[in-house]
């Protein structure tokens, strides 16, 4: 069975990201597939920044939530990241925390579920070029919501029924590629 880890990457009080990725993982979920999928939320492993110094009293705390999240992250076959597009890019919250991460990640398959004013399309493309360096084989198909047409008032999730069919391509083509690179861990 396939583990498909779904990627809360805003830890925004407030934040739009959770009712996106909670949409994706009941989407997934009705679908039957053979995978197991799973929120993963980011905001849970209160990560530092990478390589900050911090009060000798933090310190254990961080160290256990870093290898928490490395851990959790290791044990997907697949990912489907839901990032926040913050200034044409990915939050920097999800970024820091893939920074975090590199044998994790290696020879695995990765799909998008993104939401802003262009979709969130440019934090697609930003997730893309990064993953690429992390060896994750991303699919080309993406989900990609308006915060001005699948959102009332930007803030309450209404997503428009058509993107069902490009949630259930991007899945078949992450369950597709995750598969196939199992064969080669
Ligand atoms: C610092 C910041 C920068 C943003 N920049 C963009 C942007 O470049 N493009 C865009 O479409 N939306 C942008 N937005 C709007 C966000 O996409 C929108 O607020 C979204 O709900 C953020 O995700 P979150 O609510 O899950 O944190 C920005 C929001 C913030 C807070």
């Amino acid at each position: 069975m396939l583990k498909i880890g779904i990627i809360i990457g805003s830890t925004r009080q407030g934040r739009n990201g959770e009712a996106v990725a909670q949409w994706i993982n009941d989407f997934a979920k009705n679908r039957n597939d053979e995978a197991e999928y799973e929120l993963v939320d980011l905001a849970e492993y209160n990560l530092p920044l990478l390589g900050a110094a911090l009060p000798e009293a933090a310190q254990q705390d961080a160290g256990t939530a870093i290898k928490a999240w490395s851990e959790k992250m290791a044990s997907f076959d697949g990912y489907i990241f839901v990032p926040a597009e913050y200034n044409h890019a990915v939050n920097g919250a999800l970024k820091n925390a893939i920074d975090y991460l590199n044998p994790e990640l290696n020879n695995k398959a990765a799909g998008f579920v993104a939401y802003g004013s262009l979709g969130g399309s440019r934090a697609i493309e930003n997730l893309r070029l990064i993953l690429g360096e992390l060896q994750v084989a991303d699919v080309r198909t993406a989900v990609t919501f308006s915060l001005m047409t699948d959102f009332e008032n930007m803030s309450v999730f209404k997503p428009a029924d058509y993107h069902a069919d490009n949630a259930n391509q991007m899945l078949d083509q992450l369950l597709s590629w995750s598969k196939a690179l199992k064969t080669i861990r």
